[in-house]
């Protein structure tokens, strides 16, 4: 049987987890249930980082020990998981003794490959990352570059590692390894990175008492990444020899934020190398989860309700927004308006109430899942399409493209709805077209089995829900067509997403779609379908987006469309930081008058919902540039 090892970052236990912590637990969960369903024996650690400086202080400000803190935080953090259904293996805190007999055997094993040495280091640090910066990566304010908060200058003698004396060896591994880090943008800068040159690296702290003594000289204390990187091979077992270490190691996924992948790329590779242990195979590094374009920051109040929206839409629509809307590499900006219009569209309508229909008409029609008795070219068609499916499936989650996999899928979930309007299989009731009636509504409970064992990694509940529905009693992951034993009695069928209607609910906060202010528009208001059609709507990519000098509220778009590339002043700066709309599909008005605002001309219009806040209109899957919208 094929191992799979897949981990997230030990999160930092010096505050509570929030939605940018639970999309890397979702990804990597969603990795690790699929695996699974592919046969694979599967490890997936997640855990908590809980020694350092920083958890210090914070425990110090609640009045506790970092001990008794620590203790306080990481049930949260394991509360969550349990929460949003996360399947791990092992919750690794660095407080434990497992850890902390791996941690003494790995930097035995670092000592004793000679390149640790002591020395006097000053320089400039920032407390919230716990690291120092090289003066070079630092602008004339030396803030920093991650929390942008002004560096403290320190000075220390500290044991340090050789790291510069592994820049070939990393540098000839990337080369023969080109997935060794994914994407290739991330590969691309840490080769930089390496090519430009690597300093030695401090590994401990005789400033910090909270952490992990060096075995070799317990005066200092280990610095926390040191601590922190060997988790991956502590977790398993290194200390003892163990079994599962040696059935697991080296990962296959080491999945994070793309933050902290100069650790995980380069400073543990490296430590790896010196202790003569195997490199995982592959880092993986996801964009960043903003909210209204910004980082999330408890200090600044930019957060995520994720509480209220899993309390509104329940933990699947919010894991299977995460991992529909967001491509994996690039950030990607949480709106609660698309949540909720992704779990009506694509939750409630073509998944809910297909599965319901379905139950609906063999519970109108049969007492049990008739047998399919009367094919036809149609049955072989979805048959064809439910296998096209896993394997385009397959192909989308070795590069780890959640989004379209999930695409993939419903793009099956809109099949099937079709099949049944195209058969019209609710007209089938007479006694000659029954059989044919029965083969219809066996071959879409079959979809649906099928379809639930694609979507269990990603939304494991409802998947579990739809084969209960339809009358599995242990739930089946092969997605193999014709495994549904005929002759179950399928349930009523309870909706498995009920609708939400936001009259009722809360409304989303920011971004809240108004109501309209004026619904008595008399006729004379109307337009007719002739002057409609005069608007030429056409879909395009912003290639640039920039601010326009003294103009807050406006931003300088360069929109492609495909065959020519229109310039574009749009209203929505307070809405939108230039960054995350590179890339944006738009619907561009192209045939509007040009118009010059602020001295700069702008080619058309960009469509948006304007209320409370402005949202961008955008198509709902990808399409060519040029298309026109009508
Ligand atoms: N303790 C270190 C990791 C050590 S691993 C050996 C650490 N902890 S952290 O609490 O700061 O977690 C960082 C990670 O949390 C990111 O790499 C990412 O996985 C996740 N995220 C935190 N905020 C995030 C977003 N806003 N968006 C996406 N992921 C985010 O660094």
């Amino acid at each position: 049987m094929k191992t799979f090892y897949v981990t997230t970052p030990i999160y930092y236990a010096n505050g509570e987890p929030h939605a940018g912590h639970a999309y890397t637990t979702i990804a990597a969960d969603a990795l690790a249930r699929y695996h699974r369903i592919k046969g694979n024996e599967v490890f997936f650690l997640t855990g908590v980082d809980e020694h350092g400086a920083n958890i210090d202080k914070t425990a110090e400000t609640e009045g506790l020990s970092p001990q008794a803190f620590c203790d306080k935080l990481a049930p949260i953090f394991t509360k969550l998981w349990e929460r949003l259904n996360i399947s791990n293996d092992i919750f690794l805190r660095t407080t434990s003794e497992l850890h902390k007999r791996g941690i003494k055997k790995f930097l035995t094993a670092l000592y004793e490959s000679g390149d640790v040495y002591k020395a006097p280091y000053e320089g400039y640090y920032c407390r919230p990352c716990e690291r120092f910066f090289p003066e070079k990566e630092l602008a004339d304010d030396k803030i920093c570059p991650i929390h942008k908060l002004p560096l403290e200058w320190v000075k220390e003698e500290n044991y340090f590692f050789r790291l510069s004396k592994y820049q070939d060896r990393l540098i000839q591994h990337y080369n023969e390894n080109p997935d060794f880090v994914y994407p290739e943008s991330r590969r691309n800068e840490l080769l930089n990175v390496l090519e430009s040159g690597l300093e030695d690296t401090s590994i401990s702290r005789s400033s910090v008492s909270w952490g992990i003594p060096l075995p070799f000289d317990p005066e200092h204390i280990a610095y926390v990444w040191i601590d922190a990187l060997p988790n991956y091979i502590t977790a398993l077992g290194y200390d003892a020899d163990s079994e599962r270490y040696h059935k697991f190691w080296p990962a296959d996924v080491h999945m994070m934020a793309k933050e902290i992948t100069r650790f995980h790329a380069l400073l543990w590779p490296a430590m790896l190398m010196a202790a003569n242990l195997p490199l995982p195979k592959q880092i993986v590094a996801h964009g960043w989860l903003t909210k209204d374009g910004e980082a999330l920051s408890k200090t600044r109040g930019i957060f995520i309700d994720m509480d209220g929206d899993i309390g509104t839409y329940g933990v699947d629509a919010f894991r299977y927004y995460l991992l529909r809307e967001f491509s994996f590499g690039n950030d990607g900006d949480y709106r609660p308006a698309r949540l909720h219009a992704r779990y009506n569209a694509d939750l409630a309508n073509d998944l809910g109430n297909l599965l319901n229909r379905v139950l609906g008409l063999v519970n109108k029609n049969f007492d049990e899942i008739p047998v399919p008795t009367t094919p036809d070219d149609i049955d072989e068609e979805i048959k064809g399409m439910a296998q096209t499916t896993v394997d385009q499936l397959d192909a989308q989650m070795e590069t780890l493209a959640f989004d379209t996999a999930l695409e993939t899928i419903w793009e099956f979930v809109r099949r099937v709805n079709r099949y049944i309007q195209q058969t019209e299989v609710w007209t089938l009731t007479k006694p000659e077209t029954k059989p044919r009636m029965g083969t219809i509504l066996y071959n879409s409970l079959e979809a649906l089995r099928f379809i639930s064992v694609l979507v269990s990694p990603f939304i494991p509940d409802t998947a579990e829900k739809i084969q209960k529905q339809i009358g599995l009693t242990e739930f089946d992951t092969v997605a193999e067509w014709g495994r549904l034993p005929a002759a179950l009695k399928v349930s009523k069928g309870e909706p498995i997403f009920p609708r939400v209607d936001l009259k009722k609910e809360k409304a989303p906060k920011s971004d809240a779609v108004k109501p309209k202010q004026k619904s008595d528009k008399k006729t004379t208001d109307l337009i007719s379908f002739a002057d409609f059609q005069k608007l030429d709507l056409q879909v395009g990519n912003v290639i640039s987006a920039e601010p326009i000098e003294g103009a807050d509220r406006l931003l300088k778009l360069q929109v492609d469309l495909g065959t020519e590339k229109r310039q574009v002043v749009a209203g929505i700066a307070e809405h939108y930081k230039p960054d995350i709309l590179i890339g944006k599909q738009v619907i561009v008005v192209v045939n509007l008058e040009p118009a010059t605002i602020r001295n700069v001309e702008s080619q058309g219009m960009i469509l948006a919902a304007s209320g409370d806040s402005v949202v961008l209109a955008t198509p709902e899957t990808e399409v060519p540039l040029g298309t026109k919208v009508r």
